[in-house]
């Protein structure tokens, strides 16, 4: 049985005037993207590079995404009315058959795979302004996630602080984050930027505020029955403020060096042991170094070789770390003693090389700390 099929057809004038009508279209929703306010996109204005770069490629995805889908649709649509069936057709009539065309084929594997490739260089290009390209010297902040709260750490401020975050204007920062207990996630909407709060694990996110300001921070990472308290966005029972509300504030470099004093004063009995963890010296009689082998690995292993001091993970080797002549101090400057090893697995320490996470942070006992403390002395 022979169908109807219908012979090749030339796309017409109607196609091009499809065509151009499109074309129209797909710029004005160009454009459209490229000027919407950020409102539009249920996010605060920017306040903080490189905060913009990631707008920018939102919006270019954007832009690009509906000029295709005017395209695709728009297509759908033309082809649906220009090609219905009519009354005089056969009933069996089938539409033009189109098989082996190299030509359509080579186009519609050039250009996809040419905008996927665009839109990669510009992801890797902004990630990497994000990670690595910022500057180096950046004010060095920690902030910790508690079940159900923030609090944050600076560099000669005793303790913690437990309200407000505040940060200088212009001045590039580097935020070292990570969790007391679960995770948490750390997230400034108008920053644009967000990490994860790991126990155990350090996530940076480097930045650079510059517009004065109270910005919310939002924990974004289901962290319990309470972690709708961790978000400044998110309205108390009685519809007002969240009362476990906190807030990221932007001062000018002056409103800044007044409130980093005034916190310095507050915080100066302050113990910079956090409050989950043993303050005091840990107790290292007893410690088993079996026991502190295992914890090594579970623990320790993933920054720190068992090899010589040069053997850098993300701190140095530790084989040979109280009995190393060649490096008779530990990284804080303190001479390489098992109570100074203690203090360190205690209190953590940032550094040229990195930050290591607190006792708490890495969820250690002062049991833990004395086994650990053990085996690192038995390594020779
Ligand atoms: Cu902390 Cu959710």
């Amino acid at each position: 049985m022979v169908e109807h099929r219908a012979s090749a057809v030339h796309l017409g004038r109607g196609f091009w005037t499809a065509t151009a009508a499109l074309g129209v279209l797909a710029i004005i929703s160009i454009v459209f993207w490229w000027l919407a306010p950020d409102s539009l996109f249920i996010l605060p204005s920017v306040a903080a590079q490189p905060g913009a770069d990631i707008d920018s490629l939102l919006r270019f995805m954007l832009a690009s995404g509906s000029a295709l889908f005017v395209f695709v649709a728009g297509y759908i649509i033309y082809f649906a009315i220009a090609f219905r069936a009519r009354p005089t057709d056969a009933p069996d009539a089938i539409g033009v058959q189109v098989h082996d065309n190299h030509v359509l084929e080579l186009w519609w594997t050039i250009l996809p795979t040419a905008f996927v490739v665009l839109l990669s260089i510009l992801s890797v290009k902004i990630w990497y302004n994000i990670q690595l390209a910022q500057p180096a010297n950046g004010l060095v902040v920690e902030s910790l996630g508690h079940q159900w709260y923030f609090t944050f750490r600076y560099p000669q401020i005793h303790g913690e602080v437990t309200d407000e975050m505040h940060l200088p204007q212009n001045q590039p920062v580097v935020l070292n984050v990570t969790s007391a207990d679960v995770i948490h996630s750390f997230w400034v909407p108008a920053f644009r930027l967000k990490a994860d709060m790991v126990p155990g694990l350090i996530n940076t996110i480097r930045f650079t505020p510059t517009t004065p300001g109270r910005y919310p921070i939002v924990c974004t990472e289901f962290c319990g029955t309470r972690h709708g308290e961790m978000s400044a966005l998110v309205p108390g029972d009685d519809g007002k403020a969240n009362p476990g509300a906190q807030w990221l504030v932007v001062d000018t470099p002056e409103n800044y060096q007044k409130w980093y004093r005034a916190q310095q004063i507050a915080h100066a009995k302050d113990s910079d042991a956090l409050p989950q963890a043993s303050s005091g010296t840990v107790d290292l009689s007893g410690g088993d170094a079996k026991l502190g082998q295992q914890l090594f690995a579970t623990k320790c292993s993933a920054c720190h070789a068992v090899g010589p001091y040069s053997q850098r993970i993300v701190g140095p080797g530790l084989k040979g770390v109280l009995h190393d002549s060649s490096h008779p101090n530990l990284v804080d400057g303190d001479p390489a003693t098992p109570e100074n090893v203690a203090k360190i697995l205690q209190k953590g320490f940032t550094g040229d090389m990195g930050t290591m996470p607190n006792a708490t942070a890495n969820s250690l006992t002062d049991k833990d700390i004395a086994n650990l403390v053990a085996y690192l002395a038995s390594l020779k």
